[in-house]
This record gives C-alpha cells, sequence and structure tokens, in this order.
C-alpha cells in the first residue's frame, strides 16, 4: 500500500451548509493523520489551473458556523473533457497529491470517477440540499435548507393568514421532491407538488384548496417542487381554477445559504473524517455514505447507478394530517 502524504480536499457543484464543516474535518483527520492537505479552490476547475492553498489547523478553525464553501466551488465544463482530466492529474502529479476527498452531488462524483479512472485516488462526501443522491440516505446541506424553506414558509404563512390569501411556493430539489415533501410535511401545506408524482391539477390542487375551505380554512399554501415546473404556472392556474389570487414566492438561492444545522455540522464532521480514513487505510474511489445511521463506502461506479426513491408513505402521512378527520369535522355542523 503506497504511503499517503499529501491529500487534497475540494467542494464542487452547488454549495450546500456543512460544506466547511466537511473541509475542517478532512483537513483536521489529515493533520492528526501525520498527512498534509491542500484545499483546491474552485472545484475541479481549480484542480486543473493549479488553484490551491495549504491547510492547518487555524486556517479551517472557525468555520463550523459559516453557510457556503471557504473553498469555493463552480461547475467545470472544461473538467469533462479529456483534456481537462489530464491536466488535473498533472496538478497532482505536481503538486505530490497522493489522494483527493471530492465534496458535492452527482457532477462531483462523476468527476471523482473519472479522475479515479486516471489512477488518482478519489473519495466522495456527499453534500447537496437536494438529498438526491442514491447511495446515501442523506446529504449535508439537507436538513439546513429545510430548515430555511420553512422558517420562509412560516413567515408567508402569516401575512397569508391576515389577507386570507393562497401562497404558492417554490422550492429548490433538482429533479427530486425530498426538499418539498419534508418541507411540505413540517408547514402543514395545503399541497404539495413533487416530480415523483403525476400531477392531476384538480385532484392534487383544485380539491385539496377546496377541501381545505369545507374544513374551514381561509388562506392555503401550496408547496412547489421546482421539477414540477413553474410556481408562477401553477399560480396561474389555480387563479383560473379557484377564482383566488395567489401570491407566488420562489424562495431560491436562499435555500442553499445559512449557519448550518447541527444535524448538517455532525453529519458533515463524521464525513469528512471517514473520508480521510478511508484514503489513510489504502481505501478509495468510493462515496462515503450513510444509512440506518452507520457510514459506509460505495464504490463510486455502484453508487452512480444507485437510486433513491422519495418515500410515498410520507406523501400519504402529509395528506392525512391536512384532511385526516374531515368527514367528521363536517358532520359535527
Ligand atoms: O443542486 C443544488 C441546487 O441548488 C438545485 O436545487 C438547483 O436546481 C440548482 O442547484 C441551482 O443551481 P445554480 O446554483 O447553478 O443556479
Amino acid at each position: 500500500m503506497k504511503e499517503i502524504k499529501r491529500i487534497g480536499v475540494l467542494t464542487s457543484g452547488g454549495d450546500a451548509p456543512g460544506m466547511n464543516a466537511a473541509v475542517r474535518a478532512v483537513a483536521r483527520t489529515a493533520l492528526a493523520s501525520g498527512i498534509e492537505c491542500v484545499g483546491i479552490r474552485r472545484g475541479w476547475q481549480g484542480l486543473i489551473n493549479s488553484d490551491f492553498t495549504l491547510l492547518n489547523r487555524e486556517s479551517v478553525g472557525h468555520i463550523l458556523s459559516r453557510g457556503g464553501t471557504i473553498l469555493y466551488t463552480a461547475r467545470s465544463s472544461e473538467f469533462m473533457t479529456k483534456e481537462g482530466q489530464k491536466k488535473a492529474v498533472a496538478t497532482c502529479k505536481m503538486l505530490g497529491i497522493d489522494g483527493i476527498v471530492a465534496i458535492g452531488g452527482d457532477g462531483t462524483f462523476r468527476g471523482a470517477l473519472a479522475l479515479s479512472r486516471l489512477g488518482v485516488p478519489v473519495v466522495g462526501v456527499p453534500a447537496t440540499i437536494d438529498n438526491d443522491i442514491g447511495c446515501t440516505h442523506y446529504t449535508i446541506g439537507f436538513d439546513t435548507a429545510c430548515n430555511t424553506a420553512i422558517e420562509c414558509i412560516d413567515r408567508l404563512r402569516d401575512t397569508m393568514q391576515s389577507h386570507e390569501r393562497c401562497s404558492i411556493v417554490e422550492v429548490m430539489g433538482r429533479n427530486a421532491g425530498f426538499l418539498a415533501l419534508y418541507v411540505g410535511i413540517a408547514v402543514g401545506a395545503t399541497a404539495v407538488l413533487v416530480p415523483e408524482k403525476e400531477l392531476d391539477f384538480q385532484r392534487d390542487v383544485v380539491e385539496r384548496i377546496q377541501e381545505s375551505r369545507l374544513a374551514g380554512n381561509t388562506h392555503f399554501m401550496i408547496v412547489v417542487a421546482e421539477g414540477v415546473g413553474s410556481a408562477v404556472e401553477i399560480g396561474k392556474q389555480v387563479h383560473e381554477a379557484v377564482g383566488i389570487e395567489p401570491r407566488v414566492t420562489v424562495l431560491g438561492h436562499i435555500q442553499r445559504g445559512g449557519t448550518p444545522s447541527a444535524r448538517d455540522r455532525e453529519t458533515a464532521t463524521r464525513m469528512g473524517y471517514s473520508a480521510v480514513k478511508a484514503l489513510a487505510g489504502g481505501r478509495s474511489n468510493c462515496i462515503i455514505a450513510i444509512q440506518g445511521g452507520e457510514i459506509l463506502e460505495i464504490p463510486i461506479e455502484e453508487a452512480l447507478v444507485m437510486k433513491k426513491s422519495l418515500q410515498m408513505d410520507r406523501y400519504e402521512i402529509m395528506e392525512t394530517m391536512q384532511f385526516g378527520g374531515i368527514a367528521s369535522h363536517r358532520t359535527s355542523f
């Protein structure tokens, strides 16, 4: 087994709260194991451009509570090319990097696979607010993004309640509905629209609002995952079908910022630690995953084809919270 003397760490793709905790964990675990740690700035593009900084105990101090990533991040199209990947390998050789910890989502791990095939050992750490990585039950940033969206929606509810309006809120999630469903349950949404469930506008929106009205509600909250389509369009349809003038809010990048939650700091620290332990132990080309609370190392190739479905039992729970007991409510009048 080749001795690991120096590793690189980078963050790539969309940032996620808790990435800094992961960078800190990687650097401090490396230093504690007698391994030097180089921070690669601006993701895979930084590896191509030799954009780096040496990390020590102090340089990763006081970053646990900071959102974003101190290493910056980027989505690199050059790294998708063989030419770009070769330049990245050359940087690793030049800097004497024996392995890389890549913190990010799906795109980051596709980059990791390409680099590992060119002989650079890589370990991936899943971080994305979308929680859409198949091999792991949890990705760094999801909890904080949920909490941020919930806080925003609670505020929206105050004004919607005062004016007796309908709010249509679009949340992120790319092609997945994890964020929307978790948030929808937590805010007691009238309806939650997710890409995993084919939209029947009459059943999923119009009837929900009508039922909610019958139950005595005078304001309504519709949470729409961005993967379903534009909340503005949904708003127009609500106006036409129900006759109420909705207010549309696209939460957008607000969801990606802010102080990481306890869960994200703790998970990121465990994952960063485990990534360095894997590299130091001669294990690489894997993703650090969490399944049932346990940390696992899943080979990247396997991880990239693993699928994770939205838990439809949670969808049922969300509906039950809104509409369970409506019949008895009606008969009591
Ligand atoms: O993957 C994280 C994410 O925030 C998605 O939810 C969203 O679709 C996308 O990134 C936005 O990307 P960008 O920051 O490049 O606009």
